[in-house]
């Protein structure tokens, strides 16, 4: 998607809200989006001109060490969103509302999703499933709360699903299928699709009138997000759908080996780093 024009020079880029979502998918704009989890990476991201930042509860096993994402809780999103909320001038930031803060009512689903919204100030709230979610949708978009909904591998449900597996193969497509007109009809306003095959991405891209953004599911999603340890080479691993667009993790390491030998050299710090009396 390309950057909204401003007119005057050096004014605040125009936010990316809910309509520029849909404009992009009816123009035929490829949409952007990545995951941060604080304020530098934010500000990077969002000045890159990447249109949407996720807050993914995926900070449980990038950030924060954990095996995945079910530890999470809503009040260690909460910080990380604010971050990457103030750290955004022009992306729509979107926060993941985490396992068991959703699941078993529309009313816990509205607790948790005006405390993102108050205590973080982003724009919408991601939640996992169709269906079986679809009345947790239609109550936050009634209260004002724009929903990104989430299909296909949903790590929230990875001991059900049997691990990360593509999903949506065979008979489960037609499945996927309604779920994602379950969610549009109660009111999402993009859905993420991971881990599903391309072709059944692209009939869900084509039916939807709001726009699918895929991660692992093909070429043909209205736009594409990724984890950004991945897309930036940070670890040693990342999934074959996700390509390394630089190699970060080398170059901090090189920064940081660089640092321990000028200190215990004795070149670091020189003259020019240092106060006269
Ligand atoms: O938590 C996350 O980062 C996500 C993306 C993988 C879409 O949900």
């Amino acid at each position: 998607m390309s950057q909204p024009t401003t007119s005057d020079a050096g004014a605040a880029p125009k936010r990316v809200r809910v309509h520029h979502l849909r404009e992009a998918k009816k123009a035929g704009r490829r949409l952007t989006m990545l995951t941060a989890y604080d304020l530098p990476t934010a500000r990077i991201f969002d000045a890159a001109g990447v249109d949407m930042l996720l807050v993914g509860d995926s900070m449980g096993d990038n950030v924060l060490g954990h095996e995945n994402t079910l530890p999470v809780t809503l009040d260690e999103m909460i910080p990380a969103a604010r971050a990457v909320a103030r750290g955004a001038r022009r992306a729509f930031v979107v926060a993941d509302l985490p396992f068991g803060t959703y699941e078993a009512s529309p009313a816990q689903a509205h607790a948790s999703a005006v405390r993102m919204m108050k205590e973080a100030g982003v724009h919408a709230v991601k939640i996992e499933g169709g269906h079986r979610i679809a009345a947790q949708v239609e109550l936050l978009t009634q209260s004002g709360i724009p929903v990104v909904g989430h299909l296909g591998f949903t790590p929230q449900s990875e001991n059900l699903l049997g691990g990360k597996r593509i999903q949506g193969r065979g008979d489960a497509a037609d499945r996927l299928k309604a779920d994602a007109l379950a969610l549009q009809d109660a009111g999402a306003v993009a859905v993420v699709l991971e881990m599903v095959p391309a072709p059944v991405a692209r009939d869900v891209t084509e039916f939807l009138h709001i726009p699918t953004i895929g991660i692992g599911a093909g070429p043909d999603c209205d736009g594409q997000v990724l984890v950004w340890l991945d897309m930036a080479g940070m670890g040693d691993w990342s999934p074959r759908f996700a390509k390394q667009f630089g190699q970060v993790g080398a170059a901090l390491s090189a920064a940081a080996r660089d640092y321990v030998a000028e200190v215990t050299g004795g070149t670091y710090p020189g003259p020019e780093h240092s106060y006269e009396s």
